[in-house]
């Protein structure tokens, strides 16, 4: 062979290899390029029912709400548009002031259910249709729809329910089954309700969480957590996070990984899964701040009749492990998991 041809092969082969190793240079360094290296991604624990949910940290293919045009196609369409209404601005008619009745404390189900209970990873219902009624632990029965509508009517919305029967009652559910209608019986979309964050190794700080919260949350939600009021003082522009007016101690932000969990993906306002700004340590923080405030309490007696069933952050005794409340609020929360995965039967 002559040897410029093979001059030219090995310069061929060199450029070959410099352009590889520049690309694997350039994904160390920007590893958002390709999502590989996200922290969603390393450690994941096969034991959590959201196992599936984390290994798919690329967050595609998520299940989205019907396109507007499907509700031109229903004979109850003026019944979903009410119970999205009622959903979106639940205060402005069941609230302290509402028009209706007044059986909540002026959040409204959209302030945790983002655009009406329809983002992904934003708390959504999708998974409402596919999964009601079922076994659910805190109450040790099998809730319908109604009891679980209420469920947050009582806690989150730290008020009463209302009655199966009434008008605002089934117009929220139709509302909630038209967004879920083509999701399969009992399945669970990709993309419903919260996406869990990977656990701390350490105990949550309430002394960083109000760092970050004086940084990047009280701008909207006030110096004391106590929100802003629209003009008209009918619902809010920005929700309490604490105080009287917030959800009190046996709702499911109460607990902290629900709460690190939402705000993770959802605050500061206009982040998404897409895009989110805080950090897992800073999320986790934050909720050991703002659920360590003061709040309303309810009574919890009749919750968990089964108390091995109760969660690893559930804050009240007894428990069956031999941890104490202060641990189970605030963490760390692994010996309390081993200890669970140690002595289950
Ligand atoms: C302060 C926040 C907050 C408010 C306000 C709130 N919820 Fe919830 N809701 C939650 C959280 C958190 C969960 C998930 C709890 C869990 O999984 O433990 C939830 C769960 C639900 C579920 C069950 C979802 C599922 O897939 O199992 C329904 C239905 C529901 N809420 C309806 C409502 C309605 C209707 C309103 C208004 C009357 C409302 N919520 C207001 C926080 C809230
Ligand atoms: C730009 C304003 C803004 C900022 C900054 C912001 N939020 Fe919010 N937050 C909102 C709004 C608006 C809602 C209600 C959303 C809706 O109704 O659509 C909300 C809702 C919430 C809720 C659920 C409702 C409730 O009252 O409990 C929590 C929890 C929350 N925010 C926590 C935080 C935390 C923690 C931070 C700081 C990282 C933060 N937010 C930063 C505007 C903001």
């Amino acid at each position: 062979m002559d040897i410029t041809k093979i001059l030219a092969r090995s310069i061929k082969l060199i450029y070959v290899l410099l352009g590889l190793s520049i690309v694997t240079i350039l994904l160390f360094l920007f590893p958002s390029i390709t999502g590989l290296f996200t922290s969603e991604n390393i450690k994941i624990d096969p034991e959590t029912e959201q196992a599936k949910q984390t290994l798919d940290s690329a967050f595609t293919n998520l299940w989205t709400a019907p396109a507007e045009w499907r509700l031109s196609t229903k004979p109850n369409k003026a019944e979903i548009l009410y119970g999205k209404e009622l959903i979106a601005h639940t205060a402005r008619y069941l609230g302290p002031n509402g028009s209706v009745m007044s059986i909540s404390n002026g959040l409204n189900c959209q302030n945790c259910h983002l655009d009406a209970g329809s983002k992904p990873f934003g708390n959504n219902y999708f998974a409402v249709n596919s999964t009601y009624p079922k076994m659910r632990a805190r109450s040790g029965k099998i809730e319908d729809k109604v009891k679980r509508i209420n469920d947050c009517f009582e806690r989150s919305l730290n008020g009463s329910g209302l009655a199966a029967d009434s008008k605002e009652m089934k117009a929220m559910i139709a509302y909630i089954d038209y967004l879920g209608e083509d999701v399969p019986k009992k399945e669970k979309p990709r993309g419903t309700g919260l996406f869990k964050i990977k656990e701390l190794n350490r105990a949550l700080s309430k002394t960083n969480g109000e760092k970050i919260y004086l940084e990047k949350c009280q701008s909207c939600h006030g110096a004391e957590g106590q929100g802003v009021l629209t003009a008209d003082g009918k619902e809010y522009t920005y929700p309490p996070l604490w105080g009287a007016h917030s959800y009190n101690d046996g709702a499911g932000l109460y607990r902290m990984s629900n709460f690190a969990s939402y705000v993770k993906y959802n605050m500061p306002f206009g982040v998404s899964y897409e895009n989110p700004q805080l950090t897992d340590e800073e999320a986790w923080d934050l909720a050991g701040y703002v659920n360590q405030m003061p709040r309303p309490s309810k009574d919890l007696s009749q919750d968990w009749p089964d108390i091995s069933k109760k969660p690893f952050d559930h804050p009240f005794g007894p428990y069956k492990d031999p941890f104490p409340e202060t641990q189970h609020k605030i963490g760390p929360y692994k010996p309390i998991k081993d200890w669970y995965k140690n002595n289950s039967k």
